[in-house]
């Protein structure tokens, strides 16, 4: 289990979050959505100690991680795939995913790159292209892909759907929820696109201007018309 108390982040003297705290269970789906600069990206770098200078408590497990660095806590079991997708553009796909063992779980194998692919279908026919000639779409499953090769307890996933096509999104969404299921992890997504933050996750928080300004289910949101309309409308 995922336990954010009281976070504060900085870049420089700039302060992004205030006080904010969330959790998710083990195996739980929570999406974080808010308009851009609200501090999405600074939680989840936050969360891996991956930037921001940041102070409050994460809890990994109920371990406070303090300031075990990024590459412990991916091998700790989380996983980030940040907005910039990150692929290496001179290896294949199938290399890309490769690349998971090194941040595998301790005392885990990772998944075979061969059958991961087999679980995004847009993938098959592209392994052995290189990641730098596939288009957005197509580098983000691949990014999920090498991210739930590791075989994370948690996959956290920086708005992935930015800039994608509709039809993509849609077999992102698909693939998302169907790796996440069968490998038992759980997910942490930032988005702006509520149908897919929906399709994805049963939790939301909202972030405006980096403070946590509703949490709940997503019925209740929906409830909410005016916290919609404040914190999410473009
Ligand atoms: N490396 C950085 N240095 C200074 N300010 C930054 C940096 N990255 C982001 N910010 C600022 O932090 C705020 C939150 O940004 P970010 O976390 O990227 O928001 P989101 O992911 O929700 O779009 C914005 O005002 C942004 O300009
Ligand atoms: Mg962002």
């Amino acid at each position: 289990m995922l336990t954010v108390e009281n976070l504060t982040a900085f870049y420089g003297e700039s302060q992004i979050l205030h006080d904010v705290s969330l959790a998710v269970d083990n195996g739980g789906r929570v999406a974080i959505v808010g308009r851009n600069g609200a501090g999405k990206s600074t939680l989840f770098k936050s969360i891996m100690n991956a930037g921001p200078r940041a102070v409050g408590k994460i809890l990994w497990n109920g371990v406070d991680l303090g300031s075990t660095p990024s590459y412990k806590r991916v091998r700790a079991g989380l996983a980030l795939v940040p907005e910039d997708r990150r692929i290496f553009g001179h290896v294949t796909v199938l290399e890309n995913i490769a690349m998971s063992q090194y941040g595998v779980l301790a005392g885990e194998t990772p998944l075979d790159p061969e059958s991961v692919i087999q679980r995004f279908p847009m993938l098959v026919p592209l392994k052995d292209r290189l990641g730098g000639q596939l288009s957005g779409g197509q580098q983000q499953m691949v990014a999920v892909a090498r991210a739930i090769a590791a075989r994370p307890r948690l996959m956290m996933l920086d708005e992935p759907t930015e800039g994608l096509a509709p039809i993509i999104i849609e077999q992102l969404a698909k693939d998302v929820v169907t790796v996440c299921n069968e490998n038992e992890a759980g997910l942490l997504l930032s988005e702006q696109n509520l149908w897919f933050a929906k399709q994805c996750t049963d939790r939301v928080y909202v972030i405006d201007t980096g403070r946590i300004v509703f949490e709940g289910d997503w019925a209740t949101l929906d409830e909410n018309a005016d916290i919609k309309q404040r914190y999410l409308a473009v």
